[in-house]
Protein backbone atom coordinates (compact mmCIF):
# COMPACT_ATOMS: atom_id res chain seq x y z
CA UNK A 1 0.00 0.00 0.00
CA UNK A 2 1.49 3.12 -0.83
CA UNK A 3 1.45 5.94 1.84
CA UNK A 4 1.43 9.81 1.05
CA UNK A 5 3.42 11.33 4.05
CA UNK A 6 6.96 11.20 4.87
CA UNK A 7 6.95 11.33 8.02
CA UNK A 8 3.97 11.52 11.31
CA UNK A 9 4.41 13.08 14.82
CA UNK A 10 1.91 11.64 17.16
CA UNK A 11 1.52 13.46 20.13
CA UNK A 12 -1.45 10.91 21.47
CA UNK A 13 -3.67 10.92 24.87
CA UNK A 14 -0.95 9.43 27.43
CA UNK A 15 -4.25 8.65 29.51
CA UNK A 16 -2.97 10.08 32.75
CA UNK A 17 -5.82 12.30 33.78
CA UNK A 18 -7.50 11.12 36.77
CA UNK A 19 -9.84 13.96 37.28
CA UNK A 20 -8.36 14.57 40.76
CA UNK A 21 -4.88 15.38 40.62
CA UNK A 22 -3.08 18.07 41.54
CA UNK A 23 0.78 19.00 40.35
CA UNK A 24 2.80 21.91 41.95
CA UNK A 25 4.11 24.64 40.09
CA UNK A 26 6.13 27.50 41.96
CA UNK A 27 4.55 26.57 44.74
CA UNK A 28 1.30 26.16 43.83
CA UNK A 29 -0.60 22.74 43.87
CA UNK A 30 -2.95 23.21 40.47
CA UNK A 31 -5.53 21.14 39.75
CA UNK A 32 -4.64 18.58 36.68
CA UNK A 33 -6.34 17.42 34.29
CA UNK A 34 -6.10 17.58 30.71
CA UNK A 35 -9.64 16.66 29.56
CA UNK A 36 -11.98 13.52 29.16
CA UNK A 37 -9.93 12.69 26.13
CA UNK A 38 -6.91 11.87 28.34
CA UNK A 39 -8.74 9.90 31.07
CA UNK A 40 -6.97 7.15 32.76
CA UNK A 41 -8.08 3.43 30.77
CA UNK A 42 -6.96 -0.21 31.22
CA UNK A 43 -4.36 -1.56 29.60
CA UNK A 44 -6.63 -3.32 26.99
CA UNK A 45 -8.62 -0.57 25.66
CA UNK A 46 -5.06 1.46 25.59
CA UNK A 47 -4.12 -0.91 23.37
CA UNK A 48 -7.16 -1.16 21.24
CA UNK A 49 -6.85 2.74 20.88
CA UNK A 50 -3.24 2.59 19.97
CA UNK A 51 -3.53 -0.62 17.61
CA UNK A 52 -6.22 1.49 15.63
CA UNK A 53 -4.42 4.60 14.90
CA UNK A 54 -0.98 3.06 14.38
CA UNK A 55 -2.72 1.09 11.83
CA UNK A 56 -3.92 3.89 9.98
CA UNK A 57 -0.81 5.52 10.58
CA UNK A 58 1.03 2.59 8.66
CA UNK A 59 -1.28 2.37 5.88
CA UNK A 60 -1.07 6.52 5.35
CA UNK A 61 3.03 6.41 5.62
CA UNK A 62 5.26 6.33 2.35
CA UNK A 63 7.45 2.87 2.90
CA UNK A 64 10.69 5.28 3.56
CA UNK A 65 8.61 7.31 6.11
CA UNK A 66 9.11 6.99 9.55
CA UNK A 67 7.02 8.11 12.63
CA UNK A 68 7.37 9.53 16.18
CA UNK A 69 5.52 9.53 18.88
CA UNK A 70 5.45 10.89 22.40
CA UNK A 71 4.63 9.39 25.88
CA UNK A 72 5.47 8.85 28.86
CA UNK A 73 5.12 5.77 31.03
CA UNK A 74 1.57 5.65 31.08
CA UNK A 75 1.39 4.88 27.24
CA UNK A 76 4.78 3.94 25.93
CA UNK A 77 4.88 0.11 26.73
CA UNK A 78 1.58 0.05 24.49
CA UNK A 79 2.60 1.81 21.71
CA UNK A 80 5.73 -0.34 21.59
CA UNK A 81 3.88 -3.27 21.40
CA UNK A 82 1.78 -2.02 18.89
CA UNK A 83 3.91 -0.78 16.74
CA UNK A 84 5.71 -4.25 16.92
CA UNK A 85 2.49 -6.00 15.92
CA UNK A 86 1.84 -3.92 13.29
CA UNK A 87 4.69 -4.13 11.47
CA UNK A 88 7.05 -1.38 12.22
CA UNK A 89 10.39 -1.23 13.74
CA UNK A 90 11.84 1.08 16.20
CA UNK A 91 14.49 2.73 15.31
CA UNK A 92 15.38 4.40 18.54
CA UNK A 93 13.94 5.53 21.93
CA UNK A 94 14.26 9.82 22.76
CA UNK A 95 14.66 10.67 26.38
CA UNK A 96 12.89 14.42 26.49
CA UNK A 97 15.01 15.06 29.41
CA UNK A 98 13.17 18.23 30.31
CA UNK A 99 14.96 21.67 31.77
CA UNK A 100 12.88 22.27 35.30
CA UNK A 101 10.51 20.30 35.66
CA UNK A 102 7.01 20.98 38.46
CA UNK A 103 7.28 19.01 41.59
CA UNK A 104 5.86 15.77 41.37
CA UNK A 105 3.83 15.76 44.32
CA UNK A 106 4.51 12.12 46.21
CA UNK A 107 7.47 11.54 48.47
CA UNK A 108 7.56 8.26 47.74
CA UNK A 109 8.31 8.66 43.78
CA UNK A 110 11.75 10.40 41.88
CA UNK A 111 10.29 13.57 40.48
CA UNK A 112 9.10 13.30 36.64
CA UNK A 113 11.65 15.22 34.18
CA UNK A 114 11.58 13.13 31.10
CA UNK A 115 8.89 12.39 28.14
CA UNK A 116 9.93 9.74 25.86
CA UNK A 117 9.68 9.77 21.57
CA UNK A 118 9.43 6.42 20.06
CA UNK A 119 11.27 6.56 16.42
CA UNK A 120 10.28 3.86 13.81
CA UNK A 121 10.12 3.25 10.81
CA UNK A 122 8.26 0.27 8.07
CA UNK A 123 10.05 -3.26 8.69
CA UNK A 124 10.72 -3.83 5.21
CA UNK A 125 12.05 -0.72 4.70
CA UNK A 126 15.73 -0.75 3.15
CA UNK A 127 16.61 3.21 3.82
CA UNK A 128 14.98 5.59 5.84
CA UNK A 129 15.36 9.19 5.28
CA UNK A 130 17.75 10.36 8.18
CA UNK A 131 19.75 13.82 8.25
CA UNK A 132 22.35 12.05 10.29
CA UNK A 133 24.75 14.72 9.43
CA UNK A 134 22.55 17.88 10.28
CA UNK A 135 21.58 16.59 13.80
CA UNK A 136 25.80 16.21 14.11
CA UNK A 137 26.86 19.49 13.21
CA UNK A 138 24.07 20.78 15.64
CA UNK A 139 25.80 18.85 18.44
CA UNK A 140 30.04 19.66 18.32
CA UNK A 141 30.67 17.71 15.13
CA UNK A 142 29.92 14.44 17.66
CA UNK A 143 26.82 12.15 16.19
CA UNK A 144 23.54 13.43 18.05
CA UNK A 145 22.30 10.88 21.13
CA UNK A 146 18.81 10.17 22.43
CA UNK A 147 19.04 12.14 25.39
CA UNK A 148 17.71 15.85 24.40
CA UNK A 149 17.67 18.26 27.06
CA UNK A 150 15.36 21.19 26.14
CA UNK A 151 12.90 23.34 27.82
CA UNK A 152 9.06 22.97 28.20
CA UNK A 153 6.47 25.63 25.96
CA UNK A 154 7.60 28.98 26.55
CA UNK A 155 5.02 31.98 26.87
CA UNK A 156 5.86 33.13 23.44
CA UNK A 157 4.34 30.21 22.18
CA UNK A 158 1.62 30.69 23.41
CA UNK A 159 -0.17 34.50 21.75
CA UNK A 160 -2.50 32.85 20.61
CA UNK A 161 -4.24 30.59 23.21
CA UNK A 162 -3.37 27.81 25.50
CA UNK A 163 -3.54 24.03 24.80
CA UNK A 164 -2.89 21.66 28.12
CA UNK A 165 -0.15 19.48 26.61
CA UNK A 166 1.23 21.90 23.78
CA UNK A 167 4.55 20.64 23.17
CA UNK A 168 7.67 23.12 22.18
CA UNK A 169 8.47 24.20 18.68
CA UNK A 170 12.42 23.42 19.45
CA UNK A 171 11.57 19.92 20.20
CA UNK A 172 9.31 19.47 16.93
CA UNK A 173 12.27 21.35 14.94
CA UNK A 174 14.94 19.24 15.42
CA UNK A 175 12.54 16.19 14.76
CA UNK A 176 11.25 17.39 11.63
CA UNK A 177 15.19 18.08 10.75
CA UNK A 178 16.09 15.48 11.55
CA UNK A 179 13.80 13.17 9.49
CA UNK A 180 12.20 15.33 6.56
CA UNK A 181 13.62 17.39 3.69
CA UNK A 182 12.16 20.35 2.25
CA UNK A 183 8.86 20.12 0.72
CA UNK A 184 8.33 17.23 2.53
CA UNK A 185 4.67 15.94 3.50
CA UNK A 186 3.75 15.35 7.62
CA UNK A 187 0.91 14.46 9.48
CA UNK A 188 -0.05 14.54 12.85
CA UNK A 189 -2.94 12.71 13.76
CA UNK A 190 -3.13 14.50 17.37
CA UNK A 191 -2.70 17.81 16.32
CA UNK A 192 -3.74 19.93 19.44
CA UNK A 193 -2.70 23.21 18.74
CA UNK A 194 -0.87 22.19 15.55
CA UNK A 195 2.97 22.57 17.24
CA UNK A 196 3.54 20.21 14.44
CA UNK A 197 2.49 22.10 11.62
CA UNK A 198 3.42 25.62 12.43
CA UNK A 199 7.25 23.93 13.00
CA UNK A 200 6.86 22.47 9.59
CA UNK A 201 5.52 25.61 8.04
CA UNK A 202 8.18 27.66 9.50
CA UNK A 203 10.84 25.28 7.86
CA UNK A 204 9.18 24.95 4.65
CA UNK A 205 7.47 21.19 5.16
CA UNK A 206 3.65 20.42 4.51
CA UNK A 207 1.81 19.66 7.36
CA UNK A 208 -1.85 17.57 7.48
CA UNK A 209 -3.57 17.68 11.20
CA UNK A 210 -6.40 16.00 12.78
CA UNK A 211 -7.85 16.21 15.87
CA UNK A 212 -11.29 16.11 17.47
CA UNK A 213 -11.67 19.47 19.15
CA UNK A 214 -12.46 21.99 16.74
CA UNK A 215 -11.57 24.74 19.30
CA UNK A 216 -8.02 23.00 19.56
CA UNK A 217 -8.09 23.33 15.24
CA UNK A 218 -9.15 26.78 15.75
CA UNK A 219 -6.02 27.72 18.25
CA UNK A 220 -3.62 26.02 15.37
CA UNK A 221 -5.52 28.40 12.42
CA UNK A 222 -5.10 31.46 14.63
CA UNK A 223 -1.03 29.98 15.55
CA UNK A 224 -0.73 29.86 11.73
CA UNK A 225 -2.43 33.04 10.91
CA UNK A 226 0.51 34.73 12.95
CA UNK A 227 2.92 33.00 11.47
CA UNK A 228 1.72 34.49 7.70
CA UNK A 229 3.79 38.01 8.95
CA UNK A 230 6.96 37.46 7.68
CA UNK A 231 8.98 39.39 10.19
CA UNK A 232 6.99 37.15 13.10
CA UNK A 233 7.89 33.73 10.86
CA UNK A 234 11.54 35.10 10.80
CA UNK A 235 11.60 35.65 14.82
CA UNK A 236 9.82 32.27 15.80
CA UNK A 237 12.38 30.18 13.10
CA UNK A 238 15.40 31.93 15.35
CA UNK A 239 13.64 31.27 18.71
CA UNK A 240 13.08 27.70 17.86
CA UNK A 241 16.16 27.09 16.94
CA UNK A 242 18.12 28.60 19.81
CA UNK A 243 18.03 25.44 21.84
CA UNK A 244 20.10 25.40 25.03
CA UNK A 245 22.59 22.39 23.92
CA UNK A 246 22.88 24.20 20.42
CA UNK A 247 26.38 24.90 19.35
CA UNK A 248 27.52 28.36 19.19
CA UNK A 249 29.39 30.46 17.31
CA UNK A 250 31.96 33.84 18.28
CA UNK A 251 31.04 36.42 15.88
CA UNK A 252 34.70 38.66 15.97
CA UNK A 253 35.11 41.98 13.95
CA UNK A 254 38.62 42.76 12.82
CA UNK A 255 40.20 45.11 10.55
CA UNK A 256 40.35 44.23 7.08
CA UNK A 257 45.06 43.36 7.92
CA UNK A 258 44.25 41.81 11.50
CA UNK A 259 41.32 39.60 10.22
CA UNK A 260 43.86 38.00 7.15
CA UNK A 261 46.84 37.32 10.02
CA UNK A 262 44.13 35.26 12.20
CA UNK A 263 43.30 33.38 9.27
CA UNK A 264 47.06 32.94 8.85
CA UNK A 265 48.03 31.92 12.13
CA UNK A 266 45.11 30.59 13.18
CA UNK A 267 44.92 32.59 16.09
CA UNK A 268 41.49 34.98 17.13
CA UNK A 269 41.99 37.29 20.07
CA UNK A 270 39.86 39.72 21.43
CA UNK A 271 39.09 41.87 24.57
CA UNK A 272 37.16 40.90 27.59
CA UNK A 273 34.60 43.06 28.60
CA UNK A 274 31.71 45.21 27.61
CA UNK A 275 32.94 47.47 24.71
CA UNK A 276 33.51 47.70 21.15
CA UNK A 277 35.73 45.12 19.37
CA UNK A 278 35.43 43.19 22.72
CA UNK A 279 33.42 39.78 24.04
CA UNK A 280 31.27 39.69 27.63
CA UNK A 281 31.97 36.43 28.02
CA UNK A 282 28.31 34.70 29.13
CA UNK A 283 27.04 31.50 30.01
CA UNK A 284 26.86 29.59 27.34
CA UNK A 285 30.71 29.30 26.31
CA UNK A 286 31.50 26.32 26.94
CA UNK A 287 28.77 25.56 23.55
CA UNK A 288 31.45 27.90 21.67
CA UNK A 289 32.49 25.62 18.84
CA UNK A 290 33.31 27.96 15.81
CA UNK A 291 34.26 31.47 15.26
CA UNK A 292 33.18 33.63 12.63
CA UNK A 293 35.81 36.46 11.38
CA UNK A 294 34.54 39.25 9.07
CA UNK A 295 35.44 43.08 8.71
CA UNK A 296 32.48 45.44 8.74
CA UNK A 297 30.28 42.84 8.41
CA UNK A 298 31.66 41.71 4.96
CA UNK A 299 34.45 39.19 3.80
CA UNK A 300 33.43 36.39 6.48
CA UNK A 301 34.68 33.12 7.12
CA UNK A 302 33.51 30.22 9.27
CA UNK A 303 35.97 28.08 11.50
CA UNK A 304 35.79 25.36 13.54
CA UNK A 305 37.83 25.81 17.69
CA UNK A 306 40.82 23.48 17.67
CA UNK A 307 38.75 22.53 21.17
CA UNK A 308 35.23 23.67 21.42
CA UNK A 309 34.22 25.48 24.57
CA UNK A 310 37.83 26.73 25.04
CA UNK A 311 39.31 29.58 25.62
CA UNK A 312 42.71 31.11 26.51
CA UNK A 313 43.94 34.22 28.22
CA UNK A 314 46.82 35.59 26.49
CA UNK A 315 48.79 38.68 27.20
CA UNK A 316 50.29 40.91 25.07
CA UNK A 317 53.27 39.88 24.71
CA UNK A 318 52.40 36.62 24.18
CA UNK A 319 50.25 37.42 20.88
CA UNK A 320 53.76 39.86 20.05
CA UNK A 321 55.43 36.31 19.99
CA UNK A 322 52.96 35.14 16.85
CA UNK A 323 52.85 38.35 15.20
CA UNK A 324 50.29 40.74 16.30
CA UNK A 325 50.37 44.20 17.67
CA UNK A 326 47.31 44.27 20.32
CA UNK A 327 47.43 47.87 21.84
CA UNK A 328 44.23 47.90 23.93
CA UNK A 329 44.84 45.67 26.95
CA UNK A 330 47.29 43.65 29.02
CA UNK A 331 45.36 40.73 28.10
CA UNK A 332 43.45 39.26 25.97
CA UNK A 333 40.59 36.16 24.80
CA UNK A 334 42.20 33.99 22.49
CA UNK A 335 40.16 31.41 20.48
CA UNK A 336 42.43 28.84 18.33
CA UNK A 337 40.79 27.39 15.14
CA UNK A 338 41.60 25.32 12.51
CA UNK A 339 42.73 27.75 10.04
CA UNK A 340 42.70 24.96 6.84
CA UNK A 341 39.30 23.63 6.95
CA UNK A 342 36.88 27.08 6.70
CA UNK A 343 32.91 25.70 6.97
CA UNK A 344 31.11 26.98 3.87
CA UNK A 345 27.80 29.04 4.63
CA UNK A 346 24.62 28.04 3.42
CA UNK A 347 23.12 31.32 4.49
CA UNK A 348 24.86 34.07 3.36
CA UNK A 349 25.49 36.14 6.62
CA UNK A 350 23.89 39.12 7.62
CA UNK A 351 26.02 40.63 10.33
CA UNK A 352 25.52 44.17 9.67
CA UNK A 353 23.62 45.76 12.78
CA UNK A 354 24.15 49.41 12.79
CA UNK A 355 26.18 49.93 15.66
CA UNK A 356 26.74 47.03 16.73
CA UNK A 357 28.31 45.42 13.54
CA UNK A 358 31.95 45.82 15.40
CA UNK A 359 30.35 43.92 18.88
CA UNK A 360 31.71 40.74 19.44
CA UNK A 361 28.68 38.48 19.64
CA UNK A 362 27.58 34.78 20.40
CA UNK A 363 25.19 33.59 17.76
CA UNK A 364 23.66 29.89 17.17
CA UNK A 365 25.39 27.86 14.80
CA UNK A 366 21.92 27.41 12.67
CA UNK A 367 22.27 30.48 11.44
CA UNK A 368 24.79 30.28 9.23
CA UNK A 369 24.95 26.67 7.88
CA UNK A 370 21.61 26.43 7.07
CA UNK A 371 19.69 23.93 9.06
CA UNK A 372 16.37 24.51 7.08
C1 LIG B 1 -1.36 15.43 23.75
S1 LIG B 1 -2.47 16.43 22.89
C2 LIG B 1 -1.55 17.02 21.49
C3 LIG B 1 -0.94 18.38 21.71
C4 LIG B 1 -0.16 18.88 20.53
N1 LIG B 1 1.05 18.10 20.31
C5 LIG B 1 0.22 20.35 20.70
O1 LIG B 1 1.42 20.69 20.72
O2 LIG B 1 -0.67 21.17 20.86
C6 LIG B 1 -3.50 15.22 22.22
C7 LIG B 1 -4.61 15.74 21.35
O3 LIG B 1 -5.31 14.62 20.83
C8 LIG B 1 -6.67 14.97 20.68
N2 LIG B 1 -7.41 13.71 20.65
C9 LIG B 1 -7.68 12.89 21.68
N3 LIG B 1 -8.35 11.80 21.25
C10 LIG B 1 -8.50 11.95 19.91
C11 LIG B 1 -9.09 11.16 18.89
N4 LIG B 1 -9.67 9.99 19.17
N5 LIG B 1 -9.03 11.62 17.61
C12 LIG B 1 -8.45 12.79 17.31
N6 LIG B 1 -7.89 13.60 18.24
C13 LIG B 1 -7.90 13.17 19.51
C14 LIG B 1 -6.96 15.88 21.87
O4 LIG B 1 -8.01 16.76 21.57
C15 LIG B 1 -5.64 16.61 22.05
O5 LIG B 1 -5.65 17.88 21.45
Amino acid sequence: MKGEFDMIFADPPYFLSTGNGKVNINGQYIKFDKGDWDRVRSSKEKDKFNTAWLSQCYRKLKDEGTIWISGTYHNVFSIANCLENIGFKILNIVVWHKFDPPCTLSEQRLNFSAEYIIWANKRDCKRHYFNYELLKSINSGVPMPDVWTLPAVDFWEKHCGKHPTQKPLCLLYRIILASTRQGSLILDPFAGSCTTGIAANLLGRKFVGIDQSKSFLDLGIRRRQEISVPAIAQQMRTKMAEIPEEVMVMVNHARRELREKMIETGICYLRAGDSKGSLLVTPGFERMHYVLLHTNGEECSLYKLKIGGHFQIWTKETLEQHGFHPQHAPYYIVLLFDKNNPIEFKVPPNLKESINTYRAKIRPLSHFIGLI
